[in-house]
């Protein structure tokens, strides 16, 4: 049997990935920072089956004690602080977690076992102020926000790791893929959930910033399959994961307000705290190269994302 240590497990993509593992046959571990109170919500159903370890990425030891005591066969390098609007306010610690996070994580699995196979959760943050549209895995990065900055420090420093100790270390290049289980901080899942507010009559405006901003949105349960598949493969390499089609918010906007029968016009309205200093204005990758390696492509379209979405808060907020 496989085993596996996932780093942010109880995040959106960490709980999808533990479940497609858990179906492969794995044994799941997964490393989780102390909080007051639990935010187990997304791994409740697989609780018994998965095994947590405490620690944080700010923490070296932590980390190594981690792999000794799970003994992974694969590392899911998923933790991070990742919401790039929190980024510019805390953008050292941004940094230490989501940045020198990672290069704590492959020096510990070095100096540990350097044959565990390790996945990166590299972002399309990273291409930024695009060079190219649209963006591949040659395109030039250009980050625009503190979390881009670091992903970009994560993505090299996984590359060097994979150069100069020959170690199986692969990243994904992740355009923005969503679920039922986003943070509520992030763009389509606000929409989302103010649409079912809205639609039960618990509240009456949404407030947003740039409606412009485009962005290549995938469903996540789509997007753990090809990080799994990356550390399945005979050579450690890396891969843009996208759906090859880009929409604007305000697209986000008029399908989830229209799904119940809505007028967006009516409720939605915007407000400068949510513009931020630097803003990435057009994300769409190229999936060619996933296809063509991994047999990967997204099987979610746009509409169906959307739908899943609004049909999870409403009967949430129900
Ligand atoms: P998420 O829901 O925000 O989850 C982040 C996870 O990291 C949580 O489990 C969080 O734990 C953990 N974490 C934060 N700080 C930590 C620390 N100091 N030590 C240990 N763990 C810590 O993010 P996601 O959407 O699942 O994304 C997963 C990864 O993919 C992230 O690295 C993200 O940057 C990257 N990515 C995401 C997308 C996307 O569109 N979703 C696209 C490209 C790349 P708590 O629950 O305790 O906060
Ligand atoms: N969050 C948020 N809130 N974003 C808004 C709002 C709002 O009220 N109004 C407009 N936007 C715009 C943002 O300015 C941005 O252009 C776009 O909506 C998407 O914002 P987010 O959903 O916060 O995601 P992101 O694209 O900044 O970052 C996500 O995707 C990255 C991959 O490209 C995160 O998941 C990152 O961790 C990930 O790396």
């Amino acid at each position: 049997m496989k085993s596996a240590l996932i780093t942010g497990i109880t995040g959106q993509d960490g709980s999808y990935l533990a479940e497609h593992l858990l179906e492969k046959g794995y044994e799941v571990f997964g490393f989780v920072r102390r909080t007051s109170t639990p935010n187990y919500w997304r791994i409740e159903g697989i609780l018994d089956k998965i095994e947590l370890i405490d620690g944080d990425l700010t923490d070296q030891g932590s980390i190594s004690r981690a792999l000794k005591e799970c003994n992974p066969d694969e590392v899911y390098s998923l933790g991070a602080q990742s919401f790039v609007g929190s980024s510019f306010n805390d953008p050292v610690h941004t940094g230490n977690v989501t940045g020198l996070g990672v290069m704590r994580l492959l020096e510990s699995v070095r100096q540990f076992n350097k044959d565990i196979r390790v996945y990166q959760a590299s972002s399309s943050e990273m291409f930024g102020k695009v060079a190219e549209t649209p963006q591949k895995e040659s395109t030039p990065f250009h980050p625009r926000s503190p979390y881009g900055v670091a992903k970009v420090y994560g993505y090299w420093a996984s590359v060097n790791y994979r150069e100069s100790y020959d170690m199986h270390v692969s990243n994904g290049i992740l355009f923005n893929h969503e679920s039922p289980r986003r943070g509520i901080e992030f763009v389509t899942r606000k929409i989302t959930d103010a649409v079912a507010r809205i639609y039960h009559g618990k509240q009456e405006k949404l407030f947003l910033g740039n409606l412009d901003a485009k962005r290549d949105w995938g469903f996540a349960g789509d997007y753990v399959e090809a990080m799994h598949l990356m550390l399945q493969q005979d050579f450690p390499d890396d891969y843009v994961i996208s759906t090859g089609e880009t929409h604007s918010v305000k697209e986000f906007v008029e399908l989830s307000f229209g799904h119940v029968g809505l007028d967006w016009e009516k409720y939605v309205e915007v407000d400068q705290r949510f513009i931020r200093p630097a803003e990435v204005e057009l994300l769409l990758g190229d999936p060619a190269k996933a296809k063509e390696k991994l047999g990967w492509s997204a099987k979610t379209s746009f509409k169906e994302l959307v739908e899943m979405m609004v049909d999870a808060d409403l009967k949430r907020v129900e």
